[in-house]
């Protein structure tokens, strides 16, 4: 039955001119499905530069309002409309207004994890992969890092000459790794490395070998000498780094992290929008010019 569904979302992605991008946080069949898969950094890239008429974004909805944008001319896809990352509507109403009147030379630096709106006030968004560099090379003193609480404190480990402000924003599923767990679980592996995002408490970090976005993290063990890793990021990591990696171990903390809003992508869902072209990402014009800005500015950045 499920090679059936795979067979029809493949015939109709033909037929009509889409792809199928998917974050490694997806689940297996659907990362095995997508044309594409990736972190946050690699997928907006691949967005901008795309020749499809139809996007089918299998994230969650920063994902697909950040597809858009960037192409405000195509049909992006949501297979499931209600996917969405909590962390990014984590910033107080009015903050980054009071943060501009405080700050003469402040920069708002917005993950990408973030709505549409916080990214339309911003001054340039970074994802996991960039934020540091992004940082470094932006001319302002004083940053306002947006909306998550772990990557700015990162970043202001990384880029000490710099005022970083944290917001009180964290993403739930990372910061619910804990470093009691992370710590038996050392225990158990005693040689393996402990890999981790930067979302992760600094109580996790503290214990870390490496820290990166998860792109960074499926790299670092593909190159590593060690055999066994320990991994502190979403767990549908591991697909990845299974397939690249098949005589290396992977074990992640007792409480496995996984985010239910990404795992709502389904190749159930992915053939349902082929086939209806329902659950179409769309955002107001201004806004989405406004938002355009900061993102095209961390692609720069980022070159
Ligand atoms: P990446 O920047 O590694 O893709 O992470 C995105 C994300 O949602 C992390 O929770
Ligand atoms: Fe958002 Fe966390 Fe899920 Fe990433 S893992 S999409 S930051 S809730």
């Amino acid at each position: 039955m499920e090679g059936q569904v795979e067979n029809e979302i493949l015939k109709l992605k033909k037929q009509k001119n889409a792809v199928i991008l998917a974050h490694y946080y997806a689940s297996e069949d659907v990362q095995r499905i997508a044309d594409y898969v990736g972190d946050s950094f690699y997928l907006a890239k691949i967005a901008k530069k795309s020749t499809a008429d139809i996007i089918v974004f299998c994230g969650v909805s920063f994902m697909g309002e950040s597809a858009k944008i960037l192409n405000p001319d195509k049909k992006v896809l949501m297979p499931d409309p209600t996917a969405d990352c909590p962390m990014a509507h984590m910033v107080a109403e009015g903050k980054i207004e009071r943060m501009r009147a405080e700050y003469d030379d402040i920069a708002v630096v917005c993950y990408i994890n973030s709505t549409a709106e916080l990214k339309s006030k911003s001054d340039v968004c970074v994802t996991s992969s960039n934020a540091v560099s992004i940082v470094k090379a932006l001319p302002n003193k004083n940053i306002f890092f947006i909306p998550d609480k772990n990557l700015g404190s990162f970043v202001a480990k990384m880029v000490p000459d710099k005022n970083i402000i944290l917001n009180d924003g964290c993403c739930p599923i990372h910061v619910n790794i804990s470093a009691e767990e992370l710590r038996e679980e050392k225990e158990k592996h005693k040689s393996a490395l402990v890999l981790s995002h930067p979302e992760c408490d600094e109580s996790v970090l503290a214990l870390s070998d490496y820290i990166g976005s998860t792109a960074d993290i499926i790299l670092y063990a593909a190159s590593s000498n060690a055999d066994e890793f320990i991994i502190c990021t979403e767990d549908g990591v591991v697909y990845k780094l299974e397939y690249d990696n098949p005589e290396k171990k992977f074990y992640f903390p007792k409480t496995r992290p996984c985010c239910s809003d990404m795992k709502l992508n389904t190749l159930e869902n992915i053939l349902y929008v082929l086939k209806t072209e329902e659950n179409e990402v769309k955002l107001n014009d201004i806004l989405m010019e406004k938002a355009l800005t900061p993102l095209n500015r961390m692609l720069e950045l980022a070159r």
